[in-house]
């Protein structure tokens, strides 16, 4: 590791293209001789489309609390009280492969080492030249580098019920669109039923073919491919869902799927899985690649005995995994229903979380595009903020008021 102590290495022009929709510097400067400087450095290296605030760390989390994260980013803790702690909260709200240089005016190597440990990519102590930041850019820059916010990727929730019509799509749907718009976090929504398109109808966008292509060529998944076919609802979530023709029979292997969780991890902050109930390896390699698997049930004996059979067939990988019941429809009654306490004692775990039987609720939202979650308030809200908060283990943010209500 090259000490802040050590002479910079020669000049050279290491930035190249950002992936599309992301800048490819943004900097928070906290004084005007900083800002000189680092224009000069851009200048210098070639950096066209840079973003120089001034500001802090402080900024630096609030802005990326709500605007995507840039390919490289520069934030000045020169004064911060406590920058390692501020550094493990920016980089809470970083997306994936985001490379963060922090500088400073404090020239310690315990300090160096602390934030080098929480995932920045390098430390200046400033006054900052062009060499500095040059030399700090080519060091990390496709080499294996190994900081935390590099190597974080998007936490894989899957969703599945135990039997058809639990409710499983309407969970994935609601969650997914809970963490996009209320904790602001970029959401990939993939539904892995390819001919029913589920998921688009929800939430009332068009079916992306591009699914089926991905899927059954892996070959051509990267981030051009997925940018191009995802569609957006909102700002930060972005879905895959196909409607193909049902006389089609398309078979894609647990590989491709894993290329595509895989791809997508490295983009978003949460990759949610509408997993069809069906023993194929395909699904079943979703399910397992999954840090979440949320599993429906509604409140019968066969549905308590399939999410048995289901959780026991994934086993829990040491606690890697995590599985969590949801009893949707509840009070539904019905010949076969059971009671809460039975669903308990035959699941072994209390359900995470239970949704009751409302048909009046569901009947406005069909086709209509309208998100149940959306509600400020109301039972249903409340349940998918609570896994929300279970999946990400941050508390509701509170909206700011400046931003506008929807
Ligand atoms: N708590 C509830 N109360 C009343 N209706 C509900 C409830 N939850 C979901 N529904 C309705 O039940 C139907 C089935 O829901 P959904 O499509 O989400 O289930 P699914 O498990 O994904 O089904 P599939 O097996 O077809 O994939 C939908 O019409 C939905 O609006
Ligand atoms: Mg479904």
């Amino acid at each position: 590791m090259r000490s802040i102590l050590e002479a910079p290495a020669p000049i050279e022009k290491p930035i190249s293209r950002a992936p599309a929709g992301r800048t490819p510097l943004l900097a928070f400067v906290g004084d005007a001789d900083t800002e000189r400087s680092l224009r000069d450095c851009c200048e210098h290296l070639g950096i066209a489309d840079a973003t120089i605030t001034r500001g802090g760390i402080a900024q630096a989390i609030d802005a990326l609390s709500t605007q995507r994260s840039p390919e490289l980013l520069i934030v000045d803790i020169s004064g911060v009280a406590l920058p390692v702690s501020d550094i493990n909260n920016l980089a809470e709200v970083c997306e994936p492969g985001v490379i963060v240089i922090a500088i400073g005016d404090r020239n310690e190597v315990g300090l160096y080492r602390d934030l080098m440990h929480s995932g920045v990519s390098d430390y200046i102590v400033k006054p900052l030249t062009a060499q500095l930041l040059a030399s700090a850019l080519q060091g990390h820059r496709g080499t294996g580098w190994s900081g935390a916010i590099q190597r974080k990727l998007a936490t894989c929730v899957a969703v599945v019920g135990a039997r058809g019509g639990v409710g499983a799509t309407t969970l994935s749907v609601n969650l997914a669109w809970y963490l996009a718009e209320r904790q602001n976090r970029r959401v990939a929504l993939i539904d892995l039923d390819l001919h029913n398109g589920e998921c688009t109808l929800a939430l009332n966008i068009k079916p992306t073919p591009g699914l089926r292509e991905a899927l059954v060529n892996p070959a051509r998944i990267d981030n051009i491919l997925l940018e191009r076919v995802m569609a957006p609802v909102g700002q930060r979530l972005f879905v895959l869902s196909a409607e193909e023709p049902l006389r089609d029979s398309i078979e894609f292997s647990a590989e491709a799927v894993e290329t595509l969780i895989g791809v997508l991890r490295q983009q978003f902050h949460y990759v949610v899985l509408d997993v069809p109930r069906n023993p194929g390896a395909a699904y079943l390699r979703a399910l397992e690649l999954a840090d979440f698997r949320i599993i429906v049930v509604d409140q019968t004996l066969r549905s308590a005995r399939d999410a048995v059979r289901l959780r026991s067939a994934l086993g829990e990988a040491g606690g890697k995994h995590h599985t969590l019941f949801v009893l949707n429809r509840e009070g539904e009654g019905g010949r076969h229903a059971i009671t809460l306490d039975e669903m308990q004692r035959i699941l072994d775990l209390r359900p995470k979380a239970v949704i009751p039987f409302h048909p009046a609720w569901f009947a406005a939202a069909l086709g209509s595009g309208e998100i149940l979650a959306a509600a400020r308030r109301g039972k249903f809200s409340d349940v998918i903020a609570g896994l929300a908060l279970e999946l990400s283990g941050r508390a509701p943010q509170p909206r700011r008021w400046w931003q506008r209500a929807r």
